[in-house]
């Protein structure tokens, strides 16, 4: 059985081809922001509270007025079907199998919305990326509406797909099998090229407004990584933002999210949900993340890393590791809710400088 995300990862490894998995675990450039995700939450100590009465700990939170049983989502990941046949609709059922958490669907999900929704139990939120055809874009947002869909999420980091020298070297071309399910492009088979043609590399921040002309589902921003940016997002109405960098696959040496995450804090002020994804690989980078001013954190490549692993059961045992980890550390850190959690948990103590 595995008890760590890196064993799920390890299996990952052997079981898919070496150009898919240099696809899914790869970054742009010298993949130094890839490293920097996982290093920040390594330099992040915790610091616990001992005799606080504090029992068993209640992981549960919410967010957007949806109850979640712990500050955990699955971020946007094209092409589940990479790693196993049933794709997004395994990544459901393995979700579900393990609790309450939502789903974010990608864009470029491998099975349709109204496939994975008829499998769901958990709530689905649908990742955007704004194509230049308008209509397109609306009419993949109207179906995930009607298929039952929670949230938008417009991932604002990618006018067109980072340089991902990995892919560059291998040639990689998506295998046969894999397809955007939703989308009725061509020349998919290429993510960069594709990415060139089709994305909006144009928008501006009355994408927001269009957004809410199409749609009355929460928007969320995706790929925020300065305070500024983060007032911006709020001034425009945004229903939450999301720190993320893409898991180091746009821009190369952008900081680490968990490094930027307080000044985005900051800036929003407790006025908008603030999310972060990149590197999170354990229960207790989960905790530094809330410390640290986030009200959830998301995971990427480990869902796939289950999927490859063992289907729907793998991401069941990716998210129950993470969900175990969460409670064990939280248990010995003396914290009973996440209402517990503050900047006194992480780094040094104000009078040890
Ligand atoms: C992604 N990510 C991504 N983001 C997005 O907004 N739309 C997408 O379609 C994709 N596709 C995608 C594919 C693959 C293979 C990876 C690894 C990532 C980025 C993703 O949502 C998230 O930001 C990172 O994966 C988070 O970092 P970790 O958890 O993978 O370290």
């Amino acid at each position: 059985m595995e008890l760590s995300l890196d064993e799920f990862a390890s299996l990952a490894r052997e079981r898919l081809d070496p150009a898919v998995w240099d696809f899914i675990e790869g970054g742009a450039g010298e993949e130094r922001t890839l490293a920097a995700n996982t290093a920040a939450f390594d330099r992040v100590p915790l610091r616990p509270s001992v005799l606080r009465g504090a029992g068993s700990p209640h992981t549960g939170t919410t967010i957007l007025g949806r109850t979640w049983d712990a500050p955990l989502a699955v971020a946007p990941v094209a092409y589940h079907t990479l790693a196993d046949p049933a794709g997004e609709v395994a990544t459901v059922r393995g979700t579900a199998a393990a609790a309450g958490l939502p789903v974010v669907v990608s864009t470029f999900a491998g099975r349709t919305f109204e496939d994975i929704a008829a499998e769901a139990t958990v709530p689905l939120w649908l990742q955007v990326y704004c194509l230049r055809d308008r209509s397109l874009t609306r009419g993949l947002i109207e179906r995930a509406e009607n298929a039952g869909f929670e949230a938008l999420v417009l991932t604002v980091d990618a006018p067109h797909l980072g340089r991902r020298l990995r892919d560059l070297r291998n040639g990689f071309r998506l295998p046969a099998g894999t397809v955007p399910a939703n989308l009725p492009v061509d020349g998919f088979a290429d993510p960069a090229a594709h990415s060139r043609a089709d994305f909006d590399p144009g928008l501006d921040w009355s994408v927001v407004e269009w957004l809410r002309s199409v749609s009355e589902l929460p928007l969320l921003v995706k790929g925020i990584l300065t305070g500024a940016d983060a007032v911006r997002a709020a001034e425009a109405g945004v229903d939450g933002v999301m720190v993320s960098n893409h898991g180091g696959r746009q821009l190369d040496g952008v900081p680490a999210t968990l490094d930027v995450l307080p000044e985005v804090a900051e800036a929003v002020g407790g006025r908008l949900p603030v999310l972060l994804d990149g590197g999170v690989r354990r229960g207790r980078d989960i905790l530094a993340a809330l410390a640290l001013g986030a009200d959830a954190a998301l995971v990427g490549r480990p869902v796939l890393h289950g999927l490859a692993a063992g289907g729907a059961g793998g991401v069941t045992g990716v998210l129950s590791v993470l969900l175990e980890e969460l409670t064990d550390a939280m248990s010995l850190a003396g914290l009973r809710t996440l209402a517990d959690i503050g900047p006194s948990l992480v780094g040094r103590a104000p009078d040890h400088p």
